[in-house]
């Protein structure tokens, strides 16, 4: 009898401590924490559908699981917010941060030190902020007109000389190769990068596609994977230390005068200015020349929006040999054209570490979650954009020359927000409205695909892109 009472009380004692600090635990302790993936062996689940399609798969999670959710790949949390009210708190919080969340990728993909990351990772941001900001784009105007004019000139004159008929070609690397050098010349100076040879050029595209198409895969994987894409890295750091090197010994006394590589690497006080350097031919050139690209197709695409483009573009430029703002301001059409073609196709994600518990919608987000959004799914989102998936330059009447709507965040967001931001607007609409009052092109197989594989930055075409060109009637 006594055995049994021992047997009893003890029962009741283990169930009374289990409920004790059950309590305590819900009342004082417990988190609430967000919806997490779970599955079949959730995290080996979780990292091979993120892999197979995580653009895909994080629109498919952001459904099953609600606004705030977090995935758990490669071994680290990501919590993704997907409602647009919270965006502002994701830029603006000073409980999450942008450095901590992008210096390791920083490290891998440039080699840039931790300690150098700190160092110069502001000052870099403020420099190109302020050479690039509104205000000082007006010389831009002139140079970019000029270099675009001259690398188009060239195709227009070769389709003169196949007797005005038809020119066939690849509109992604048509736009690729013309837009490039120009980039390159306006930003780190004429011919410094081997934009004036076409072998050396053809070397350096061909670099850096590898390096631009495995970025992201950089930021993640051990090198041992990446043997093509090391090697392409390795040449553009050796391209850089000899520019860079020479760039020093040549940077004028007047501020004003100096080519943004000068500005760059006049502040940076270590030895990484050829990593830095490169990083920032990559920001130039990665997102603003696939979206011209984009622009190009969903403008040949549609033929109402062409014509509304050809009637603005040509009678504009006929009238005015030269490019500035008020020639652009002219063309209002063709830059909403952009805007539009930009929201289809805005980076996959970015991204800022938690550096203190960060409470979002009643939930907890614990210190040293990656907290993610989506600015491609934010633009598809319907209450914001009505039929979100079509090609509508008209949503963007009225929209202020040198501000964007909160809605929309492809080019980021408070304290280190894109910073060619207009740079990219303003090299984008004189481009597109150039090409199109040369051009008449007709897109054989229709707007390819986008890819879905990437992350980072704007969307790649998954198929190539033929195209007949004529001279404009
Ligand atoms: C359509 C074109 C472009 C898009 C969509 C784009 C988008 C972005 C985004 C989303 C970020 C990260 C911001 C954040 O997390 O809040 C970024 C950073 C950056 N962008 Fe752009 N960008 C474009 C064009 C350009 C151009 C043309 C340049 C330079 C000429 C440029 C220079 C940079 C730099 C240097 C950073 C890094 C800022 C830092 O680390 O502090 N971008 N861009």
């Amino acid at each position: 009898m006594l055995s049994w009472l021992i047997v009893i009380g003890t029962c009741l004692l283990i169930v009374l401590i289990f409920f004790i600090f059950n309590i305590f635990d819900t009342a004082s302790n417990r988190k609430k924490l967000p919806p997490f993936y779970s599955g079949w062996i959730p995290w080996l689940g979780c990292a091979l559908e993120f892999g197979k399609n995580p653009l895909r798969f994080i629109n498919l999670m952001g459904h099953k699981l609600g606004p705030v959710y977090t995935l758990k790949v490669a071994g680290e949390r990501m919590t993704f917010l997907t409602d647009a009210k919270d965006f502002h708190n994701f830029f603006q919080s000073t409980d999450v941060d942008f450095q901590k969340a992008v210096q390791s990728s920083v490290q891998k993909i440039a080699s840039v030190t931790e300690e150098a990351f700190f160092k110069n990772h502001t000052k870099i941001h403020d420099t190109v902020k302020g050479r690039l900001s509104f205000h000082k784009l007006p010389p831009f105007c002139e140079t970019l007109h000029s270099k675009f004019k001259e690398h188009l000139v060239g195709i227009k004159n070769q389709i003169t000389i196949k007797n005005g008929c038809e020119f066939e070609a690849e509109l992604n690397d048509l736009v690729r190769s013309t837009m490039y050098k120009s980039i390159m010349d306006n930003l780190f100076g004429d011919g410094v990068l081997p934009t004036h040879d076409e072998a050396a050029f053809k070397e350096f595209e061909k670099n850096f596609l590898i390096f631009d198409e495995q970025f992201e895969y950089a930021a993640r994987l051990p090198k041992i994977f990446l043997r093509e894409w090391t090697k392409s890295k390795n040449w553009l750091l050796q391209m850089f230390t000899r520019v860079t090197k020479q760039c020093m010994q040549t940077i004028p006394a007047d501020v004003e005068s100096r080519s943004l590589l000068q500005t760059l690497i006049a502040v940076i006080d270590d030895d990484f200015s050829p990593n830095w350097s490169m990083m920032m031919l990559w920001a130039s050139l990665a997102n603003a020349i696939p979206i011209t690209f984009w622009t190009l197709c969903m403008i040949y695409q549609h033929q109402r929006v062409l014509e509304k483009v050809q009637s603005e573009v040509r009678q504009v430029l006929k009238e005015n040999e030269k490019c500035d703002e008020s020639t652009l301001a002219l063309m209002p059409y063709t830059r909403q054209c952009i805007l539009e073609a930009i929201r289809l196709r805005s980076p996959g994600i970015f991204t800022r570490r938690v550096i203190k518990e960060f409470r979002v919608k009643g939930y907890n987000i614990p210190v040293g979650d990656l907290l993610m959004v989506s600015p491609f799914w934010a633009h598809r989102n319907s209450q914001q954009f009505p039929d979100p998936e079509e090609f509508k330059p008209e949503r963007w009447e009225n929209i202020e020359k040198n501000s964007f709507p909160e809605s929309f965040i492809a080019f980021g967001g408070g304290r280190y927000q894109c910073p060619g931001r207009w740079f990219a607007l303003l090299e984008m609409h004189i481009y597109v409205s150039l090409f199109v009052s040369l051009f008449d092109c007709k897109l054989l197989n229709g707007v390819p695909d986008l890819c879905e594989l990437h992350l980072v930055g704007t969307q790649q075409p998954v198929q190539k892109c033929p195209v007949v060109l004529s001279l404009a009637k």
